[in-house]
């Protein structure tokens, strides 16, 4: 698989160590940044992955940023396409290019809190549970089709950081495991019209 990342990595780190524990039977081709000097790309360093930066602000339009990523992933032939905290919208050639290979993580429990904000979006409507949703992606923003989902409770005292910690922690649960089943052949994304949905094996 080739990972994309623009920050910190936890996912990434979860995903690295789940292969160096044989628990995905599957491995990190390569991890790609758009920023550089992330902590993410120090993991994969370390754990002797491939590491690209491609920065978007060398770009002129999304388009041939996409197409420059794509000429990147695709050297690397790989079976999955994960979005690990990239921080950036794909376009629709992007996204139909890797239909079916291309699944990402969002903080919340989808369809609720597409976009950003999703934490503080979750206590100022003062919801009693929240999560984190892995998916299939389409062209619609954090509106591809749910693989897996985790919930945590919303405690009164929450702000962001501590809700934020909890949704985390889960994050690093599911997003193995999905893309364990990603490798094994165990998940196909299925349109119908303009429907999509998640088949798991
Ligand atoms: C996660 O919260 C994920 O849901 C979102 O971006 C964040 C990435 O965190 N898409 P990390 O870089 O994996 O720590």
């Amino acid at each position: 698989m080739v990972v994309l990342i623009s920050g910190s990595g936890t996912n990434l780190q979860a995903i690295i160590d789940a292969c160096e524990n044989n628990k995905i039977n599957g491995q990190i081709s390569a991890v790609v940044s758009n920023k550089a000097g992330v902590y993410g790309l120090e993991r994969a360093a370390r754990s002797n992955i491939p590491t690209h930066v491609l920065s978007h602000k060398e770009f002129d339009s999304r388009d041939d940023y996409d197409q420059s990523l794509v000429s990147i992933i695709d050297k690397y032939q790989p079976k999955v396409v994960v979005l690990a905290g990239f921080m950036r919208i794909l376009t629709a050639d992007f996204v139909s290019h890797y239909a079916g290979k291309l699944i990402n993580i969002h903080p919340s429990l989808l369809p609720k809190y597409q976009g950003l904000d999703t934490h503080q979006r979750a206590i100022d409507a003062k919801d009693q549970e929240h999560g984190c949703s892995v998916h299939f992606v389409t062209e619609e923003l954090d509106g591809g089709p749910v693989i897996l989902q985790a919930k945590v409770p919303v405690f009164e005292d929450d702000d962001i950081d501590s809700l934020s910690q909890r949704v985390h922690y889960q994050e690093h649960q599911i997003y193995p495991m999905v893309v364990k089943w990603m490798c094994e052949d165990r998940l196909t994304m299925e349109q119908k019209s303009n429907t999509f949905s998640a088949l798991l094996d």
